[in-house]
């Protein structure tokens, strides 16, 4: 009697562990199917019952310049694209998944000699730096003679370096007003048409030179490449804290058509960071300042 009783509880349990068992395959097997038939909402789910991730989300998390908080935006810009994962993230970091002067905002001037402006980020009209200083005409050839203290101290230092090896360097046009540019950017656009200038001219409170961390050096335009001072700032800016702001090959980054006599100043450690990494502003700034 006592047997038959032992019998049937353990035919009981045999019992309802097939039934959980069965229960259990086919709560997944909904799961999984959920998963494959809506990829876009359903990601959760898969990511707890699939630990299989899409390949491109592993090779974007592998890239060093990933950004968490910016994966939907690399998977939105990489759909219908044929493009790597680093240039997904290097595009996106530099905000090329947005309109240029239509999604703007106004720029962090809390992070000092890192702000970016550029055709994303922008200055008040009233803003001015409060440590402009005059170059003297040692170190000054043109009507915008000012810059912030601390570059212009480091321009200073870098123009005695550079004449050590017989090469002149002198600002041409440095701090440059929210009223200046106005001029400015309207008599380009009157001279060559808006679309144009916005090419080579940042509009009013999207120049960098309203930041008084730029200095546009000996010869404002093409024929600066072909100078010694050109190739000698080419080897010993950023020792000095500067970086030539709007390279060559990264117009479709920063904005601009490439300007050999542009520099910017970003403090020596963060210059030599830029330069061993080859990086533009826009992309150090995004890694570096933005996502820390
Ligand atoms: N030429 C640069 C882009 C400026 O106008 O600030
Ligand atoms: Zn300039």
């Amino acid at each position: 009697m006592k047997k038959r009783k032992l019998k049937k509880i353990v035919y009981l349990l045999l019992f309802l562990f097939c039934f959980v068992l069965v229960f259990l395959f086919f709560k997944l097997g909904r799961k999984v199917e959920v998963k494959e038939d809506s990829p876009n909402e359903e990601t959760k789910t898969q990511e707890v019952v699939n630990p299989q991730e899409d390949p491109f989300v592993t090779a974007l998390k592998k890239e060093k310049y990933y950004i968490e908080d910016y994966l939907e935006r690399y998977l939105s810009y990489s759909q219908d694209k044929d493009i790597s994962a680093s240039v997904a993230i290097r595009n996106v970091n530099s905000n090329l998944d947005r309109e240029m002067y239509t999604d703007t905002e106004q720029t962090d001037i809390s992070v000092g000699n890192l702000m970016l402006v550029n055709k994303y980020y922008y200055l008040t009209e009233d803003f001015e730096p409060d440590d402009l200083v005059t170059l003297n005409a040692k170190y000054n050839s043109g009507a915008n003679s000012k810059m912030r203290k601390e570059a212009a101290e480091h321009f200073m230092e870098m123009s005695d370096a550079a004449l050590l090896d017989n090469i002149s360097i002198k600002n041409a046009s440095g701090y440059r007003s929210y009223t200046y540019q106005v001029g400015l950017y309207n008599r380009y656009v009157q001279r060559d048409g808006k679309e144009a200038a916005d090419t080579y001219s940042a509009r009013p409170g999207y120049s960098e030179h309203q930041t008084g961390l730029v200095s546009d050096i000996n010869i404002v335009d093409d024929s600066f490449e072909k100078t010694p001072a050109f190739r000698w700032l080419q080897e010993n800016a950023y020792k000095y804290g500067f970086i030539l702001r709007f390279p060559k090959d990264k117009e479709y980054i920063t904005g601009y058509k490439y300007e050999s006599w542009h520099y910017r100043y970003v403090g020596v450690e963060v210059a030599k960071q830029m330069h061993e990494e080859d990086l533009t502003l826009e992309e150090y700034y995004a890694y570096y300042v933005r996502n820390k």
